[in-house]
């Protein structure tokens, strides 16, 4: 997502291609002002719900309070890696559901702008794109290239022939007023030059030839509107990354868990109104802009049928200021723009807010402190059959396939009887080189020591002693990937993983350099591939009753509990606060990644004046980035929580307690 600001929000069409109306009935089409539908000049408000981060019984609720909020058009992302997890087989279940969603919409009766992507800028997983797609031979993304040019071609045929076949283009009596490809072209054309520029073209014509009897649009990076209304949640490992958080709330009008938030809900769907009431005039031609004062100007818009809008800035950040238009005296308020949608009367100002804040507050709920049975990942054991074997250190992605965050690289090391360190000397060092995520370092079944990357720079570089026995040792590095990239030039390439150089430093023959050594593979914890996380009763897992304070010392542990559904019918979270780093799932559905990362930057006081910056007046410096995790209720059937616990947050941590809260709307 490039930007939420208020102002993009009417943004709309940018660059359209245009494509043949021969065929079937166009109600829909464009020019140079306005998208025209049947036969008249449109502005419409737009705001993005990306469907999977939310839940199917969420959908109906989340889309008419957009509606009461002024929306005419939702537009979504269609997100190709969930739809298509392996080569031609496809998915649309569940959150999945993408026909369900715009019938959802079509029966609140707003309008759809579907963006069939293939890249999606919505800090989702590997931006969008199928995993499986990097591994097809000879693909390059998004270039003049062959192999990607028919996987592309392939899922967009898929999804508009399924478009159409539930008749849900706006020529077919649909919802859909819009579709768009090849979002920020701008961009590929910088990064690939002429491949970038035939792609587009190529896409261009291919979009065209799907003739949907809507247009096409292409968006340039910068320009390519995407306010998001509801942002939801980032359910399972659906995050991109590495560390985006589960939660996708990015403070837009509908918060997380639907709610409407307040002020912000009230303001823009005034705002819309005020828009709303200004159409007639604002299709029909250019503004005539001038001045009103040294830090003052007016934006009006005529018709030929006598409508007049106007738009009254004052850009000074200090001072309201009086201003005279058409003959009227107006009052500015500093930093602020009035709409006029008759020139007279002014029903909107931005810097006026007319409505009561609300603010969330989490109640414990009634139920009871969960009671824990846990199962631990057996570290002694050596690998089991799924492992493989081979010289060097390989890409970690390569080998799971993202099917898993987890890989292990195990390596034996040899140690003789002689050597110094086991004779008072000083303990040998380990160095390994990642290029991410986080990295557990695992000596002999024992835990050693871990390591972060950060948002900002993936890379860890750990050295640091370890414990060595005479004889043979185990060193096993296990390597967690947290959410796969998603944006930056060529990020598609990045390399995950522990590549090396690995190098053990303070032997009595120097170091021995590790890198190029045999090193075992395995994929994924115990856990995941005894599938713990399945609410099936007849797994064959052992699960121990009892104190979680025995479990303290012990990493990667699964801890499971069984709780009643609260009464009600409000959000559900849970409180996640004291717990270190994992993944919860509540029967057999994963709700997200959780880890605890305390948020930085500016939370001076601050006030709206002046231009907008992502970090301008941020909330929560020093606290948990996120500390409440959605659970939808739809999830609440047979009521079991699971957790799976990778590494304990701290030695305090005193005991495992997350607790479910209801969320409540307070003044
Ligand atoms: C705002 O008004 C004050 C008082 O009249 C004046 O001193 C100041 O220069 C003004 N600031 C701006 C930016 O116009
Ligand atoms: C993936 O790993 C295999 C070896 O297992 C290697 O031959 C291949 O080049 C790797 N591909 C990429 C894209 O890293």
């Amino acid at each position: 997502m490039e930007t939420n600001s208020i102002s993009k929000s009417i943004l709309l069409l940018l660059i359209a291609i245009q494509l043949g109306c021969q065929l079937i009935s166009c109600t829909v089409t464009y020019d140079s002002k306005a998208i025209v539908v049947n036969g008249r000049r449109r502005i419409l408000i737009s705001g993005s719900i990306h469907y999977p981060r939310s839940t199917p019984e969420m959908w109906e609720d989340i889309i008419m309070k957009a509606k009461e909020g002024g929306l005419d058009v939702i537009e979504t992302y269609v997100f190709w890696n969930v739809h298509e997890p392996s080569p031609g087989n496809y998915n649309f279940e569940g959150r999945y559901n993408l026909v369900r969603f715009l019938k959802t919409v079509q029966k609140a009766g707003l309008y759809v702008h579907l963006r069939i992507g293939p890249y999606v800028c919505a800090e989702w997983n590997f931006g969008g794109f199928p995993v499986w797609l990097k591994y097809v031979p000879g693909i390059s993304f998004r270039t003049d290239n062959e192999p990607f040019k028919r996987a592309m071609r392939g899922f967009t045929e898929k999804i508009v022939n399924l478009m159409k076949y539930e008749k849900l283009f706006e020529s077919q009596g649909g919802p859909i007023i819009l579709s768009q490809i090849e979002n920020e072209y701008g961009a590929l054309d910088k990064k690939f030059g002429a491949a970038g520029y035939n792609y587009m073209t190529w896409a261009a014509e291919m979009a065209v030839g799907l003739g949907t009897g809507v247009p096409w649009i292409m968006c340039k990076q910068d320009d390519a509107p995407d306010p998001i209304y509801h942002g939801g949640t980032n359910f399972g490992r659906s995050a991109g990354g590495p560390f985006i958080t589960t939660s996708y709330d990015y403070d837009a009008p509908l918060d997380e868990y639907g709610l409407i938030r307040q002020p912000k809900y009230g303001h823009l769907a005034e705002l819309h109104r005020a828009i709303k009431r200004c159409e007639p005039a604002l299709v029909s031609g250019d503004p005539t802009v001038f001045s009103l004062g040294a830090h003052q100007q007016a934006h009006v818009y005529y018709s030929k049928f006598g409508h007049c809008a106007a738009f009254l800035s004052n850009y000074n950040t200090a001072n309201a200021t009086r201003v005279t238009f058409n003959k009227m005296h107006h009052t500015l308020p500093q930093w602020s723009i009035s709409i006029l949608p008759d020139c007279t009367n002014i029903v909107f100002n931005t810097a006026k807010i007319g409505v009561q804040s609300t603010r969330m507050t989490m109640l414990p709920t009634n139920s009871q402190m969960f009671s824990w049975q846990t199962f631990s990942e057996d570290l002694t054991t050596s690998v089991d059959d799924s492992a493989f074997t081979t010289i060097g250190l390989l890409d970690q992605v390569n080998v799971t396939r993202d099917a898993s965050d987890y890989l292990w690289y195990i390596i034996s090391v040899d140690v003789e009887p002689s050597e110094s360190f086991l004779h008072g000397g000083e303990p040998p060092k380990l160095l390994v080189q990642s290029t991410g995520h986080a990295l557990h370092v695992f000596i002999n079944g024992q835990l050693s020591d871990s390591a972060f990357g950060t948002r900002e720079n993936r890379r860890i570089r750990y050295k640091n002693n370890i414990k060595l026995r005479s004889g043979r040792n185990k060193i096993a590095l296990l390597s967690v990937a947290m959410g796969l990239s998603n944006i930056g030039g060529h990020y598609e390439s990045w390399e995950t993983g522990v590549l090396g150089p690995v190098v053990l430093y303070g032997l009595d023959h120097g170091k021995r350099d590790l890198t190029h050594a045999k090193w075992s593979y395995q994929v994924g914890l115990k856990g995941e591939a005894m599938d713990v996380v399945s609410t099936n009763d007849m797994s064959s897992v052992e699960w121990v009753q009892g104190s979680l304070i025995a479990q303290k010392s012990q990493p990667l542990t699964w801890h499971k509990a069984y709780f009643n559904e609260p009464n009600g019918n409000e959000p559900l979270a849970l409180d996640m606060h004291s717990m270190g780093k994992g993944q919860v799932w509540i029967n057999g559905q994963s709700i997200g990644r959780y880890w605890t990362a305390y948020a930085t930057g500016d939370c001076q006081r601050c006030h709206y004046n002046g231009n907008y910056r992502p970090t301008k007046c941020q909330v929560g410096c020093g606290r948990p980035t996120q500390r409440w995790y959605h659970v939808p209720r739809s999830c609440l059937q047979a009521l079991e929580l699971l957790l799976e616990r990778a590494v304990p947050s701290n030695e305090e941590l005193a005991m495992l307690q997350p607790r479910m809260v209801l969320l409540a709307r307070g003044a």
